[in-house]
């Protein structure tokens, strides 16, 4: 090379346009100074990255964080192997099979359609068929043995749902001058929504299809804004770990580093300090639930607002779940936390209109302290040949039916009928909360996690407690309860299980309660055996560094859905 490029140089040198030798030292130094400069930017850019991941992990934490990556990293490789390969292959997609079995029906009298009838049916075939699909064997949640999923308010207010659909099939909000009667109905709801939740003069809102879009609408919001104002370029958000996973999925769709921050035992709310040191100029926006869903929690709200109001930051409180359940705590004689705009620092809530607003499916808002705040979750393209388009989120046409519905509903219920709900179902879940922490046959067994205000209650094995006859395998107690026609949800990190009550829960809250002392029962002192569903995955998934394999059955699960 050596040889050539001094060839080179002298050519360049004797040409005519070469430049004087003097100039020509000048501008190597000025190369030289360049590339030093780049090489110290380059240096400073990771030595900062460095300090900061430092600084919100700690030094232990950071090693830590390190040997779990080499450790996954090493199983990754052992996974790669091939007779590893093909083993798990075969597990995976035998325990999709078992799926697949469980979720498609298959038989002889199983009719199943993959392409159109060639003539139309009677619309008395197609009732027939509804019914009979309305009717196919499920989990029973009319008997209230599902925990959350069906936000049933009631037959009459179904009824009353379905003449809402009836009336406004056609309405689609995106075209308020032909449907006006929809855009009124959304305004609407969006202004009680806010003042239920005490939203100062010019607080703003959206509707949307369900807590995720809610969330996705104001990370996202955070994000514009942090990228306009401060030129955010590597955003990131700082989450309780036990913050829905919306948040996460926030995340990986917008391009946004999430911190997990842990929320230990007792309180199991987030960890004020651990937020405190995971702050830094990327930082875009604060979280807390009020409750969330693993546990039924709700963080300390008031703090995460004092530290959001002093580095001037955006706080989102999710109460998707908490709804109108923990809005209406305090007129229903309960305890109730702070969470609401009352709080100073809060600067937008997500708020699941069909959860405990008891709303059809496809409902939610997400409000914000002011319009300028909304504004930043907008989309606009004023220069498509279709013409100039806005819309307030992230869909295009919407429901005017489901809006219909969700204003029916609030305006059906009212203050009093939401209260009397609340009543009810927050009552039913301090029956429970207080049978497993009294019941001579659950006490010893089972502990209720943190302190649970609203309307979930979630309970683990008692920590750091001798082995002894008491101790029951929690994914077993969730099996059990499997096979005595229950739908609990199970819960990882640590293993337990949560009990989300709805009014037809609560209506079968004695039964709950005796089954879960019959299982607990059945399951003390019984530390092995045939695992059911819960058990085989929560238990070996939960073993695994790297979460490849939970994926895969994961992926072969959402492949089933959509399996004839
Ligand atoms: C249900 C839930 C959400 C998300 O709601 P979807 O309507 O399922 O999208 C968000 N946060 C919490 C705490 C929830 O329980
Ligand atoms: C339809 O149902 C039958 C069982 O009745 C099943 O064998 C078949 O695989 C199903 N799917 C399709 C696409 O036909």
């Amino acid at each position: 090379m050596a040889p050539k490029s001094s060839r080179l140089n002298s050519l360049i040198a004797k040409s005519p346009l070469a430049i004087p030798a003097t100039r020509r030292a000048t501008l190597t130094q000025c190369a030289n100074a360049l590339r030093n400069l780049l090489l110290l930017l380059f240096l400073l850019r990771y030595t900062r990255k460095t300090y900061l991941h430092l600084r919100g992990y700690g030094l232990l934490g950071s090693i830590t964080r390190l040997r779990r990556q080499i450790w996954k990293q090493l199983y990754t490789y052992f996974l790669r192997l091939p007779f590893v390969q093909s083993k798990i292959r075969a597990d995976v997609d035998k325990a999709v099979l078992d799926l697949q079995t469980k979720l498609v029906p298959s038989g002889p009298g199983v009719v199943n359609y993959t392409s159109l009838p060639p003539k139309g049916w009677s619309g008395e075939d197609v009732r027939k068929e509804l019914e009979r699909l309305g009717d196919m064997k499920h989990t029973r949640w009319e008997d209230g043995r599902v925990s959350g999923a069906v936000y049933h308010g009631g037959n009459e207010l179904a009824e009353l749902q379905a003449e809402a659909f009836k009336r406004f099939g056609v309405a689609n909000p995106i075209h308020p001058d032909v449907f006006p009667g929809v855009r009124k109905m959304e305004a609407e709801v969006v202004a009680m929504v806010l003042s239920l939740f005490h939203a100062p003069e010019g607080g703003a809102g959206v509707s949307t299809s369900g807590g995720t879009e809610s969330i996705l609408s104001a990370v996202l919001g955070a994000r514009q804004k942090a990228y306009a104002e401060r030129g955010v370029r590597e955003p990131e958000i700082i989450l309780p770990e036990t913050a829905h996973t919306a948040f996460r999925k926030a995340g990986e769709y917008f391009n946004i580093r999430v911190h997990l921050v842990p929320c230990p035992a007792p309180s199991y709310r987030v960890s004020l300090p651990h937020v405190k040191r995971l702050l830094n100029s990327n930082t875009i926006l604060l979280v807390g639930s009020a409750p969330n869903f693993p546990h039924g929690i709700v963080d300390d709200i008031p703090a995460l607002s004092a530290l959001a109001l002093k580095h001037r930051l955006p706080l989102h409180v999710d109460c998707c779940l908490g709804s109108f359940m923990i809005a209406f705590l305090a007129k229903s004689g309960f305890e109730t936390p702070d969470f609401n705009f009352r709080v100073p620092g809060v600067t937008s809530i997500s708020v699941d209109t069909h959860k405990y607003g008891f709303a059809p499916k496809g409902n939610s808002v997400v409000l914000y302290r002011s319009a300028a705040l909304r504004a930043w979750q907008y989309y606009i393209c004023p220069d498509w040949s279709g013409g100039v388009y806005a819309s307030p989120g992230i869909a295009g046409s919407r429901p005017g039916a489901l809006i219909a519905g969700c204003w029916a509903t609030i305006m059906s219920l009212g203050e009093e009928g939401y209260i009397s709900h609340c009543v009810q179902i927050v009552g039913a879940a301090k029956q429970l909360e207080d049978a497993i922490r009294t019941s001579p046959s659950l006490k010893h067994s089972l502990r209720v996690i943190g302190k649970p205000l609203v309307s979930v209650v979630a309970f683990r094995s008692p920590i750091n407690a001798p082995v002894d006859e008491h101790l029951v395998d929690l994914y077993a107690v969730a099996d059990g309860m499997s096979h005595r026609g229950w739908h609990l949800n199970a819960l990882q990190d640590p293993p337990g299980i949560h009990v989300a009550v709805t009014l037809p829960v609560a209506n079968a809250v004695g039964e709950l309660i005796s089954d879960l002392e019959a299982v607990v029962g059945e399951c003390r002192g019984k530390t092995d055996g045939t695992k059911g569903d819960a058990a085989a995955l929560y238990g070996v998934a939960g073993a695994l560094p790297d979460k490849s394999v939970v994926r895969e059955l994961a992926g072969g699960f959402l492949d089933t859905l959509y399996k004839t």
